[in-house]
């Protein structure tokens, strides 16, 4: 079957298509149709003197996403927002659709919520989507090229990664099991194995925010790097960043287009990343007039301030040991600071990227499971790469909704996957 995608290369041929019917006008003589496969849109002319009267009576006939095969002559058109048009020869309809719930008029969200599974069909919905996916085929091209190999984690897990206050539970046949929040203590297993490493799965966090930022159930790619500090790993983030955005830029414009994302601002996302420390950082909220103080975390307001005054993603560093993780690796020269980087993206999106280089020392590592109040049972195997051939390591993951958003200039990670889970969403 021929596609609308690469409708191009069929100019002056009559073509078969498969496709619904996403809108249509009438003049009385001639009706406009406008199509759509899934792959493109395209609009087909049906002049009543020149087809069938039946062709024109099932054109007549044909509802809001009613599926069809039509027949029709490929014609190259400057107007079109496609390109081309379709003069259309025959019509065999599949089914005439009911009367379809997203008319062509705005909706509240809810209401699109409710019809996520239809809600996909439109033109915006169908452009964010093949964006999320040229995204993710640019990180793993990226990584790929970079020799790193990929590696899943599990998703059941015994242990927490990142706190044990947002941990999904469930039954283990008898034993308890969370849903994983992140795969990064497996990828540090497997990077003593492979070097270089990435994972690219669903996470789970029963967060009970509910923010524009926040999803229940996303998507992250996790790279590890074994002999790596954290200087080395600001550069891969700086350079896989960039190049999913200059990607993106390449092989999307029509689909950006259709969003209506202003491209300047993505322009200019080259390394090297501005970088200042969580005490500059600090400086700069106060002076801004945002009091703020040291050893608190910063929320989204803070992030979006900070941003504010740079024109590219900028990573915060060196934040105090308390607000995050524990594994995170302390500054030599200043340990109640870690080494760790949280990447800011540009206007107002937020952290997307959270990474650091993590703890190499055994002792400290017990040392901090005793200070988080984890269970050493269910972390043994993980005090076991520290003490079988321990080396200096560090790894990040980047959120992807939180990317999609940003790259598709987007108010909500609701639109950012096909079906969000969030904190009051489950259906469908
Ligand atoms: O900063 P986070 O919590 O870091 C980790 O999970 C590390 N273990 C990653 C690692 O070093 N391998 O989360 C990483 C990123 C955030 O920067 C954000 O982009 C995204 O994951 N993220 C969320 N995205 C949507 N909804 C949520 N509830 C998210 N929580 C984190
Ligand atoms: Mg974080």
């Amino acid at each position: 079957m021929i596609r609308i995608g690469n409708i191009a290369e069929h100019v002056g041929e009559s073509v078969k298509l498969g496709v619904w019917l996403y809108n249509k006008r009438s003049s009385g003589k001639i009706q406009f149709l406008q199509l759509r496969d899934g792959t493109g849109f395209i609009q087909g002319v049906l002049v009543k003197s020149q087809v069938a009267p039946e062709v024109w009576e099932h054109a007549n006939q044909l509802t809001q996403e009613s599926s069809l095969y039509v027949q029709g002559t490929v014609r190259r058109d400057e107007r079109a927002p496609s390109g081309y048009e379709l003069d259309v020869e025959d019509i065999e309809i599949i089914q005439i659709a009911d009367e379809y719930p997203i008319a062509l008029k705005k909706h509240g969200v809810d209401f699109l919520m409710d019809h996520r599974h239809l809600w996909i069909r439109s033109p915006r919905q169908r452009a964010i989507l093949k964006i999320r996916a040229e995204i993710i085929r640019a990180v793993q091209d990226w990584l790929d090229g970079q020799g790193f190999t990929l590696v899943d984690p599990p998703i059941l897990t015994p242990s927490a990664c990142e706190g044990t206050t947002t941990l999904f539970s469930t039954k283990y046949f008898d034993e308890d099991a969370y849903l994983t929040q992140s795969g990064q203590l497996y990828m540090e297993a497997a990077a003593m194995a492979l070097g270089r490493v990435y994972s690219f799965g669903p996470t789970f966090r029963a967060e009970k925010s509910k923010t524009r930022r926040h999803l229940i159930e996303f998507w992250m790619i996790e790279p590890e790097m074994a002999f790596t500090e954290h200087e080395e790993s600001l550069r891969i983030q700086e350079e896989l960043v960039s190049h999913v955005v200059q990607h993106v830029l390449k092989a999307c414009q029509s689909e950006l287009q259709a969003i209506d994302r202003d491209t300047a601002p993505l322009e200019r996302v080259k390394p090297p990343f501005p970088r200042i420390t969580y005490d500059e950082a600090v400086e700069l909220l106060n002076r801004e007039g945002m009091s703020f103080e040291w050893g608190e975390d910063f929320g989204a307001p803070h992030e979006t301030k900070i941003a504010e005054s740079f024109d590219k993603p900028v990573f915060i560093t060196h934040y105090p040991a308390k607000v995050k993780a524990f594994y995170m690796k302390p500054d030599p020269d200043r340990p109640e600071v870690v080494l760790c980087a949280d990447l800011i993206a540009p206007e107002g999106y937020g952290e997307i990227i959270g990474g650091s280089q993590r703890i190499d020392d055994p002792e400290l590592l017990r040392q901090r499971f005793v200070e988080h109040q984890l269970p050493r049972d269910a972390y043994e195997w993980y005090l076991d790469l520290r003490r079988y051939g321990t080396v200096p390591h560090s790894g990040f993951g980047l959120g992807l909704e939180r990317t999609v958003a940003w790259i598709c200039g987007l108010d909500h990670v609701r639109e950012t996957i096909p079906f969000p889970r969030m904190l009051n969403r489950l259906y469908p």
